[in-house]
């Protein structure tokens, strides 16, 4: 598909990557962009319909979903981290960044169906590269994003008879609140959204946006085991 003129769909979309896909949907030509978040943003540019949205209440997605129906392409952004080995994180830490990571993007996914199958339009969910592979530090956010994952591939199979593509994003880390504490080179969010939107228009699955990412790709398909034991270290 082709940004300009899509009409965007984007959460999380007040600060880090969210608010990047904002400006560069916006350069690329899209015609609206609704910028869902808890605390509604406010934009200069008009084509920005601002939405209060709270990914893990399942009713106000649905809500959301009716008032944007001429939505085109869905960007699952929002996500939360917690940090902490498998014991530390604990079940209910999972559970959480299960609602926002996994859980909030399948129901965004099925509410948003209907406008995408009419457009022949596109998903993008946003994952990691800890969803190939656990970082023990980050046991349940790992977790979360491997199951986010895992639902991305079973989307496409099931969507792709209606036209509808389904991108998962794998990027390193980024130069954003969430990774404030991971000392690692970052990529800055603003090449991040513009290189997932080139992903998208060049019909790539399985996008890896930054140097980081493409090279965990790498090590990847050469040998999956080898990138979990360097995680794991
Ligand atoms: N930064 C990285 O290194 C990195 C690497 C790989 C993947 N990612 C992924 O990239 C995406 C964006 O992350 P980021 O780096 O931009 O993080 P960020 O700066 O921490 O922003 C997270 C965004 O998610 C929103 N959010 C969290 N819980 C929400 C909820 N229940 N309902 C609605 N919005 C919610 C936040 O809204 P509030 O302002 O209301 O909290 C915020 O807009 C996430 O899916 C993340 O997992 C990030």
């Amino acid at each position: 598909m082709t940004i300009t003129n899509s009409i965007a769909f984007v959460t999380g979309a007040n600060r880090g990557i969210g608010a990047a896909f904002v400006d560069a949907l916006l350069d690329a030509g899209a015609a609206r962009v609704y910028a869902a978040a808890r605390q509604p943003i406010s934009h200069a540019d008009p084509r920005v319909i601002p939405i209060t949205l709270d990914v893990t209440d399942a009713a106000a997605i649905k809500a959301a979903a009716d008032k944007a129906g001429d939505v085109t392409l869905l960007i699952n952004n929002a996500g939360a981290l917690e940090g902490g080995d498998v014991f530390a994180a604990g079940a209910e830490a999972l559970e959480r960044q299960l609602a926002v990571n996994t859980l909030a993007p399948l129901r965004l996914a099925a509410a948003f169906a209907p406008a995408l199958r009419r457009s022949k339009g596109a998903i993008v969910n946003i994952l990691s590269v800890v969803a190939l592979a656990p970082m023990p530090g980050l046991a349940s956010y790992s977790a979360s994003k491997a199951a986010a994952a895992s639902l991305t591939g079973a989307l496409r199979a099931t969507l792709a008879a209606d036209g509808v593509a389904v991108h998962g994003v794998f990027p390193g880390p980024v130069d954003t609140d969430m990774a404030a504490g991971i000392d690692l080179p970052k990529t800055s969010p603003v090449d991040v959204a513009r290189a997932v939107l080139a992903g998208v228009e060049a019909g790539t699955a399985d996008i890896f946006p930054d140097a980081f990412a493409r090279q965990v790709e790498q090590g990847w398909f050469a040998d999956p085991r080898a990138v979990a034991l360097q995680f794991a270290a």
